[in-house]
C-alpha cells in the first residue's frame, strides 16, 4: 500500500454524532487494556489513539479515517472492575449501540489477550456478535510477550475456548513489534473486496 493517510475524524458517544456511513467500516473491540488502541496505532504506523497502561483509556466511540477509504473505529473496552455499576452500563449501552445500528460496519476486530486463555466476558461477546450476524475476526495481541512455544499453543488455546469456526481466522500480533499486522490488514482488505 502506499504511503498512508491517517486523520482522526472524531470522538461520539450517541448514534447521531456518529460520522456519515459512507464508506466501510471496521471497529475493535474488546477487554479493557487489551491493546485495541495501540493495534489501531500500529495499523496506522503513528500514535493517534491514546494508549495507557491504566485500563479504561477510551471512553469514547473514536473514528479515525484510514486513506479517505476506510473507517477504523476504537471502542471502550469491556470487563473495567474499576468503575461503577452506571458507568459500566453506559459503556456497555454505547457499544451495543453502535454495534447493532452501524449500517456500514463490515468487520468487528476482536481482541483477546494471548497471555491468557479468552475470559468469559470474551466468551459473551464472540456469541453475542456471532448472534447479531456480525463479521468478526479474532486476534490475539501482545505476542512479545510469549516465547515460542507459547506462542505456538496460543492460538489454539484460542479456538478451542471460543470454539471457532474453522474457517475463521486468528491473527497473532504484537503492537509492540508490528508482528501480524500486515497479515490481518491484507485479510480485511481481501474480504471487503469480496
Ligand atoms: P482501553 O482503552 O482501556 O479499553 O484499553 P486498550 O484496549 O485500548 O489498550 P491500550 O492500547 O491502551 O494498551 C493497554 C496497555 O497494553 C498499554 O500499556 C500498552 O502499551 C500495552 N500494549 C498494547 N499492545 C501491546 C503489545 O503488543 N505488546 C506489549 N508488550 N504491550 C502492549
Ligand atoms: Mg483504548
Amino acid at each position: 500500500m502506499s504511503a498512508l493517510k491517517v486523520e482522526f475524524v472524531k470522538s461520539a458517544t450517541n448514534i447521531k454524532d456518529y460520522p456519515k456511513p459512507d464508506k466501510p467500516e471496521i471497529a475493535i473491540v474488546g477487554r479493557s487494556n487489551v491493546g485495541k488502541s495501540s493495534l489501531l496505532n500500529a495499523i496506522f504506523k503513528r500514535s493517534i489513539a491514546k494508549v495507557s497502561a491504566k485500563p479504561g483509556k477510551t471512553r469514547l466511540i473514536n473514528f479515525f479515517s484510514f486513506n479517505d477509504k476506510i473507517y477504523f473505529v476504537d471502542l471502550p473496552g469491556y470487563g473495567f472492575a474499576s468503575v461503577s455499576k452506571a458507568e459500566k452500563e453506559k459503556w456497555q449501552k454505547m457499544i451495543e449501540e453502535y454495534l447493532l445500528n452501524r449500517e456500514n460496519l463490515k468487520y468487528v476486530i476482536m481482541l483477546v489477550d494471548s497471555r491468557h486463555p479468552p475470559t468469559s466476558l470474551d466468551k459473551l461477546m464472540k456469541d453475542w456478535l456471532e448472534s447479531f450476524g456480525l463479521n468478526y475476526i479474532v486476534v490475539a495481541t501482545k505476542a512479545d510477550k510469549l516465547n515460542q512455544s507459547e506462542k505456538a499453543k496460543t492460538t489454539k488455546i484460542i479456538r478451542e475456548e471460543l470454539n471457532l469456526d474453522k474457517d475463521k481466522p486468528v491473527f497473532l500480533t504484537s503492537a509492540k513489534e508490528g508482528t501480524g499486522i500486515k497479515e490481518l490488514l491484507s485479510y480485511i482488505f481481501e474480504s471487503l473486496e469480496k
